[in-house]
């Protein structure tokens, strides 16, 4: 076999500035691993994008390839789990951050950190759904356990043309839920509406500067993915006993609240991490995900790119110009 493989690197000048290009690597230098993998495809996450402008939260040490989810075939293992063949996934680890990730067509990882493809998934709908579809089923099963009520209710989304927001509208839709995706993006619309939105607000549509500590109820629930004004908004927002999942911080870290949606209306607010949930959980949601609970609509809501296109889409990406998952193929 080659040793040679072709990857995006990110590089770090001595001015501190940071740029990206598809370089020709060698197997022999990635890190040591049990597990060898032939990347088929992977997806774009929003630390993919923060990894490329060199946030150093995310990635210190350059050069670097960035992607935190990847799947394609076991090429070599030195652990008894897995063998040359086997169709895997790496989703939502270290990978791509500390270690090279995904935007490369090899990776070299623990075995702990690789998963096998369940039966009904392949690997392009794998990273269709990746990081983000791991935490919008999360959010949704969170959600599900505190409000038995959640088919037929009405549900607002942020972000909703992100991945996350994209992959828990299709997941809310197809459960029944009349859904209020918010976006930034006016040029949104039609691509909400494919998905399963019932209603399309824009940020200002919801976002409320009045400082009143609370608003007229809208919702039953919601997946937040900007944390900020949107946050503090959608708190306000909720009907008596809603209940908002909290999975991001795409607008802000820190967010305005006051007790009143608490102790007046019995609002609760629901972390998700994907990254602390046992791993039996997420097998059985990986499960349904590719079973039962697959969206209809996954090839309406991603678009391919080749690795030798990638630089130029993630600058789109960037730029805020792009509805919905990006998949890099990387064959
Ligand atoms: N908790 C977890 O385990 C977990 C896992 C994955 C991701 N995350 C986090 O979830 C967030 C979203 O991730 P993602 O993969 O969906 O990212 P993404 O694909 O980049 O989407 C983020 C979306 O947020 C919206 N947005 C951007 N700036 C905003 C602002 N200032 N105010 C309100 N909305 C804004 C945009 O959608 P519109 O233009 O449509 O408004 C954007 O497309 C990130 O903070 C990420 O770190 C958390």
């Amino acid at each position: 076999m080659s040793r040679d493989y072709q990857a995006l690197v990110v590089r770090k000048s001595a001015d501190k500035s940071f740029s990206h290009a598809v370089e020709t690597l060698s197997v022999d230098a990635l890190p040591a691993g049990e597990v060898l993998i032939r990347v088929r495809y992977s997806g774009v996450n929003f630390k993919d994008c923060l990894s490329v402008q060199g946030n150093p939260a995310i990635t210190r040490r350059f050069p670097h390839t960035p992607g935190i989810d990847a799947a394609g075939e076991v090429v070599e293992s030195s652990h008894a789990d897995f063998s040359p063949g086997d169709k895997v996934m790496v989703i939502s680890r270290a990978m791509g951050m500390s270690l090279p990730g995904g935007f490369g067509q090899y990776v070299r990882v623990p075995a702990a950190w690789v998963t096998r493809l369940p039966d009904g998934l392949d690997a392009r709908a794998a990273m269709v759904l990746g990081t983000p579809g791991l935490t919008a089923a999360l959010a949704v099963a969170a959600l599900a356990r505190v409000l038995p009520d959640l088919k037929d209710a009405e549900v607002a989304v942020s972000g909703a043309t992100g991945g996350v927001g994209c992959l828990a509208v299709a997941l809310l839709a197809a459960r029944g839920c009349k859904v209020s995706a918010i976006s930034g993006k006016a040029q949104a619309q039609a691509f909400l509406t494919a998905i399963g939105a019932s209603e399309i607000l824009s940020r200002d549509q919801v976002v409320d500067a009045s400082g009143r500590n609370l608003l007229p109820p809208r919702w039953s629930a919601a997946v937040d993915v900007a944390g900020g004004a949107m946050l503090s908004a959608l708190i306000r927002q909720m009907r008596d006993g809603g209940a908002v999942a909290v999975t991001g911080n795409a607008g802000d870290t820190a967010f305005d609240a006051n007790v009143l949606p608490f102790i007046l209306r019995g609002v609760k607010l629901l972390g998700i991490n994907t990254e602390t949930v046992p791993a039996d959980q997420i097998a059985a949601l990986w499960r349904h995900l590719a079973g039962p609970g697959k969206p209809a609509c996954l090839d309406r809501l991603h678009q391919v790119v080749a690795l030798a296109d990638l630089p130029v889409l993630l600058g789109r990406i960037m730029d805020g110009e792009i509805l919905g998952r990006v998949v890099v193929d990387l064959a």
